[in-house]
């Protein structure tokens, strides 16, 4: 496969198949785009609006978002095809670096009350060999009962490692649906169709061996109303879908739902 665009270059070759890559891509976005234009009689006026748009969006900050709703999942099912095990999902705009937890719990502040504890743990194998894998690297990062990520800090966010036999827990809270769009040029222009910019209650999640990324999904929250209408179509699949187990006997300040999740990580990183 030839070199990604952004991949790094590390010699004169690279760099060369960097700039036919970039040049190809540019070429065939236009051509597929010159296509829209003829189709719908797009009118130069009509394109200063979409320019306009580009502007404002880019000024908000939210490319990324556009981007990753339109094309992500296209992205991630073109080279998932062959991976085997847990199957992926986009990363999204908000990942970060985190801080290890080792204790699981992923705030840095104490979560608000209005918010429901979650444990969710599981076990690590090896998708081709059902092996668990020992110290596997869990990366995890969510939205809070609001809906809405630290972009600023970490609260939500945190590494733990598996233990010896493949398994691992964390202590979170259950994330609100997001839909942090209202107020910008995404909800501006999915109010403009007639559609809806939420994405279905979620926890991310990157599995790692060694050095070696192994999987990016997203797990979704039973909780969700928007689980049959993710503004990020194919998103959401029954597979990634967790199955929340209420305690009974919780006191206050303990988790009050608990769910399972097995990884089962397949041939190549995604
Ligand atoms: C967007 C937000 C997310 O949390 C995500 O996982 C994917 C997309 C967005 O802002 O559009
Ligand atoms: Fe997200």
């Amino acid at each position: 496969m030839t070199a990604r665009v952004g991949e790094g270059s590390t010699g004169p070759k690279t760099a060369e198949a960097d700039k036919a890559r970039l040049e190809a891509i540019w070429r065939a976005t236009i051509n597929k785009l010159k296509e829209v234009v003829r189709e719908y009689e797009i009118t130069q006026d009509e394109l200063h609006v979409a320019g306009d748009f580009l502007d404002r969006l880019g000024k908000a900050g939210m490319c990324r978002s556009l981007i990753d709703v339109a094309l992500a999942m296209t992205s991630v099912e073109a080279l998932d095809v062959a991976k085997g095990g847990t199957r992926s999902n986009l990363e999204g705009p908000y990942y970060g670096t985190h801080p290890v937890r080792p204790n699981g719990r992923l705030f840095e502040r104490e979560p608000s009350p209005s918010a429901s504890l979650l444990t969710l743990s599981g076990t690590v194998y090896e998708a081709e060999t059902g092996v668990p894998a020992a110290h596997a690297r869990l990366d995890f990062w969510q939205a809070d009962e609001n809906g809405h990520y630290d972009r600023a800090g970490n609260h939500l966010r945190g590494v733990v490692f598996a233990d010896d036999a493949g398994h691992y827990e964390i202590t979170t809270i259950i994330p609100s649906d997001y839909a942090e769009h209202d107020h910008d040029p995404i909800g501006e222009l999915f109010r403009a169709m007639g559609r809806t910019n939420t994405r279905a209650a979620h926890i991310h999640l990157k599995v790692s061996t060694g050095s070696t990324l192994r999987l990016t999904t997203q797990l979704f929250l039973p909780t969700s109303s928007f689980l049959e209408r993710d503004y990020v179509e194919g998103a959401v699949s029954s597979d990634l879908t967790l199955f929340l187990i209420e305690q009974e006997q919780a006191d206050a300040g303990e988790p009050r739902y608990a769910a399972t999740f097995d990884v089962f990580l397949g041939s190549e990183a995604t």
